[in-house]
């Protein structure tokens, strides 16, 4: 086989940008490991940034999404909720930085992404196996795999590495600095078929850990709380979910929670981690294949968005313009952003979270930091410009340049 760009994993990442080069006239072939339902059937975060929303807008990619919330479309938020302990305060998004943010699920983006794949009529080849990299130094880069037990190959200009933190592609990046930081404990979460407990969401921390009430839709909740890093789904019975959840809400929330049985239930750890650089030759890595964030931020989509826009667009100068400095700029201009989008999550990750070895110090810092956030408007402003999203970095692509060096 013969294609421009072959692009390895059809999460996020390789199914959008599978689509936006489809929208620009480059052909390419999209390799997925899981089948099409096992990749449908994953829960995930449901928080886009309002510059997610524009690009699947831009993408024709947002009728569901833009339906009234009672047909089940998707759900703008004008802010979110953060507690400690017993007090409470609102960071009130369209009021500070005139954006807002969108609920609505990864699961439900996937869903869009591989309808839209299909009327485009991409090559895509799910249930690959054995997918290895060649020749990436040179012009005409090799991709081989295992499908329905016949050894291919295809043959690209590009190969995409969009195939998340458990892929192959990172590992074929020779000379890579990895970053990394974990943090000592998991998310265990769950939905619920309950109508959600406020009408945005809460992010809150307390002495027995943190907690965040989130949700679907009308009728489907989603809630987690920070557990042990090495505690087991068995562990959790739906009761003492309820039980732990109740008692880390400030106590108006805990009253109105409405409880019930879980339809999915597990455990996430929490980590962070940033592989340098994003290209190596003729590979340009996307997504979760370069870069983790702990969920407390709502990024991983968002990072995985803002990185294929900035691929396809280098992608558009290679071959409209003959321009390679877009290509040359990109992991350099896509980290500068992708480092914001870590620092906000580490942050809002120890602002609210347990730690085991936290000294009596640290939770004051921590009462400081909330303290400070409830009484200063441009604290405020901060998280909603990092929460609801930072631009994604078009005009520095173009200049070949990040706006700081990295
Ligand atoms: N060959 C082909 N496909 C692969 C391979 C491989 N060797 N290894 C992994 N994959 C596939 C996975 O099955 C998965 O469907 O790559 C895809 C990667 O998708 P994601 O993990 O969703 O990563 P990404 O598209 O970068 O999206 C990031 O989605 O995973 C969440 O929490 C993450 O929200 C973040 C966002
Ligand atoms: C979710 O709804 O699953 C969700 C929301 C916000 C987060 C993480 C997960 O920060």
């Amino acid at each position: 086989m013969r294609t421009r760009v072959t692009i390895i994993g059809a999460g996020p990442a390789g199914s959008l940008l599978a689509h936006l080069l489809q929208g620009a006239g480059i052909d390419c072939v999209l390799l997925e490991r899981r089948s099409r339902d096992y990749v449908l059937g994953r829960i995930r975060a449901g928080v886009l940034e309002a510059g997610t929303v524009g690009v699947l807008r831009d993408a024709d990619l947002a009728g569901r999404m833009d339906r009234p919330r009672e047909d089940g479309g998707g759900d703008p938020h004008d802010g979110v909720g953060l507690a400690l302990d017993h007090g409470r305060l609102r960071i009130d998004f369209a009021d500070l930085v005139d954006r807002r943010v969108m609920l609505w699920g990864q699961t439900e983006v996937q869903r869009d992404l591989y309808d839209a794949l299909e009327v485009d009529g991409t090559t895509f080849l799910d249930r690959v196996d054995e997918v290895d990299l060649h020749d990436l130094d040179t012009d005409r880069p090799r991709v081989t795999f295992l499908h329905d037990g016949t050894r291919q190959q295809i043959t690209s200009d590009w190969v995409i590495g969009c195939d998340g933190s458990h892929g192959v592609s990172s590992g074929h990046v020779p000379d890579q600095r990895v970053f990394e930081h974990s943090y000592p404990f998991g998310w265990l979460g769950i939905l619920s078929e309950t109508p959600p407990v406020d009408d945005e969401l809460v992010y809150a921390s307390h002495e027995r850990g943190f907690a965040l009430c989130s949700m679907r839709h009308a009728m489907l909740s989603r809630y987690y709380v920070q557990c042990e890093a090495d505690d087991r789904v068995d562990d959790w019975s739906d009761d003492r979910f309820w039980t732990e959840l109740a008692d880390r809400l400030p106590d108006e929330i805990a009253e109105r929670l409405v409880t019930g049985p879980s339809i999915e239930k597990s455990i996430t750890p929490l980590r962070s981690f940033v592989a340098e650089p994003m290209r190596h030759g003729r590979l340009l890595l996307a997504g979760d294949a370069a870069h983790v964030v702990p969920p407390t931020g709502a990024k991983g989509l968002n990072l995985a968005v803002s990185d294929v826009v900035l691929v396809a667009a280098a992608l558009r100068a290679h071959y409209h313009e003959g321009d390679d400095d877009p290509v040359d700029a990109y992991s350099d201009v896509a980290l500068s952003r992708v480092w914001k989008a870590v620092r906000f999550s580490w942050w809002l990750t120890t602002l609210t979270h347990r730690f085991p070895d936290r000294s009596p110090f640290d939770r004051r810092i921590q009462a400081a930091e909330f303290d400070h956030l409830a009484s200063s408007r441009n604290a405020r402003a901060t998280f909603a410009d990092n929460y609801t999203g930072l631009p994604i970095p078009l005009d520095d692509l173009h200049a070949g340049r990040p706006r700081v060096a990295a």
